[in-house]
């Protein structure tokens, strides 16, 4: 085993640091992941790459970067229970506790403690490296039949919607908006599609993404951000407006719209962070008896049931990514996210970048 190691820094003014740090050694209850692939997520861009603006959860400490991290045990520290060398994994992004009650429900995410919450990439040493170190209980088994490339979308992206669709349910009566076609919406597109959504539409801003949406098959109509969205998804929709919809644009304007293009009884889900909304409760969701959805991340136990349902449905999410990248050129990778003219962006290493 060698010393050192490469490792991605996000100073915060647009760029990426490459350092040679010491190959991490795991304490107990951790294993040492050689590193395979680690994909770029929305928030990395929105709240560190061009500034350091998180606070609280999404604050970051000048670790090395990447929340989406999946790869290889190559050593298992003392006291591990399940995981062992040469297991392939996802690892859950956010280290909790694992004694508060959010951390027992699975959903370390939104672990109350302040000195032991740490999510990877942002307090602790996240994926952009050639190794890291995770904690056991943080670990989601990769099927055989999934990549390491599919499984590093599930430690933010695909599990952030497979929850968020739970909560809104989607079946073969739906018809479902995704504002917002960047790689949470574009997973959107996909998941709805195994669940068994009938019809798809989707609306960006950026032409590239809304050609990924239509090309990979992820949406059946694609529209631009703009005032008449609400009048056009009714028209494509018999009058009426969607079922459910899911914005993951964070976006105010596409928000309401995503509100306004509901129908009747129809539910909504917000995933995309940060920003506002206005809206009218009597008109937009009362007298209509509409449900707005919030959702954060997901648990490690749905995590798991949805590496099941990949495998069963055949999905390999890794189809939505445009663009790989050796980590020597991270920096290259985080500028392509940042410009948002790509689907997913990925960092690989080994099998994963031939
Ligand atoms: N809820 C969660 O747990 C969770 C988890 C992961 C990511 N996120 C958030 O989800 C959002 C999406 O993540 P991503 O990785 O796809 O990021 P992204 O920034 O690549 O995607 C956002 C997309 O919205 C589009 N957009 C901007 N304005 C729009 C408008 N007016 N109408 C329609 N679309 C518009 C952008 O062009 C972009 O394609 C981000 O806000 C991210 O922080 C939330
Ligand atoms: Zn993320
Ligand atoms: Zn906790």
């Amino acid at each position: 085993m060698k010393e050192t190691m490469i490792a991605a820094f996000l100073p915060g003014d647009s760029t990426v640091e490459m350092r040679t740090v010491p190959v991490p050694v795991p304490g107990h209850g951790e294993v040492l992941l050689r590193m395979k692939a680690s994909t770029i997520c929305g928030s990395d861009i929105r709240c560190i790459y061009h500034e350091h603006l998180g606070k609280g959860p999404e604050g970051y400490q000048g670790v090395i970067a990447g929340h989406e991290p999946c790869g290889q045990i190559v050593a298992a520290g003392e006291g591990c229970r399940r995981f062992k060398t040469g297991d392939r994994v996802i690892v859950y992004h956010i280290s909790g506790c694992g004694v508060c009650n959010d951390c027992r429900r699975g959903y370390m995410i939104s672990c109350t403690s302040e000195k032991y919450r740490r999510a990877y990439g942002w307090q602790r040493d996240g994926g952009m490296a050639e190794y890291m170190v995770a904690e056991e209980k943080d670990l989601i088994a990769l099927p055989d039949e999934l990549t390491y490339a599919d499984g590093a979308q599930v430690a933010c992206g695909f599990g952030t919607v497979y929850e968020g669709l739970e909560k809104i349910g989607i079946n073969g009566n739906c018809a479902v908006l995704i504002t917002g076609l960047g790689p949470v919406g574009l997973a959107t597109g996909a998941l709805c599609r195994k669940l068994g959504a009938q019809q798809i539409i989707g609306i960006d801003v950026v032409p590239e993404r809304m050609k990924i949406a239509i090309d990979l098959g992820l949406c059946d109509a694609v529209m631009a951000s703009g005032p008449d969205n609400v009048a056009e998804v009714k028209r494509l929709t018999g009058g009426c407006g969607v079922e459910r919809a899911v914005d993951c644009s964070a976006n105010p304007a596409a928000r309401a719209t995503a509100i306004r293009a509901t129908r009747k009884w129809g539910k909504i889900v917000f995933l995309g962070e940060g920003g506002t909304v206005e809206f009218n409760p009597s008109p937009d969701i009362i007298h209509d008896q509409k449900t707005i959805y919030g959702s954060w991340v997901t648990s490690t136990w749905l995590m798991e049931e949805l590496v099941e349902r990949l495998v069963r449905w055949n999905l390999h999410p890794a189809e939505i990514i445009t663009h790989r990248f050796p980590l020597e050129r991270a920096g290259e990778a985080y500028a392509l996210m940042a410009s948002g003219k790509c689907g997913k962006v990925a960092v690989c290493q080994d099998e994963e970048l031939a």
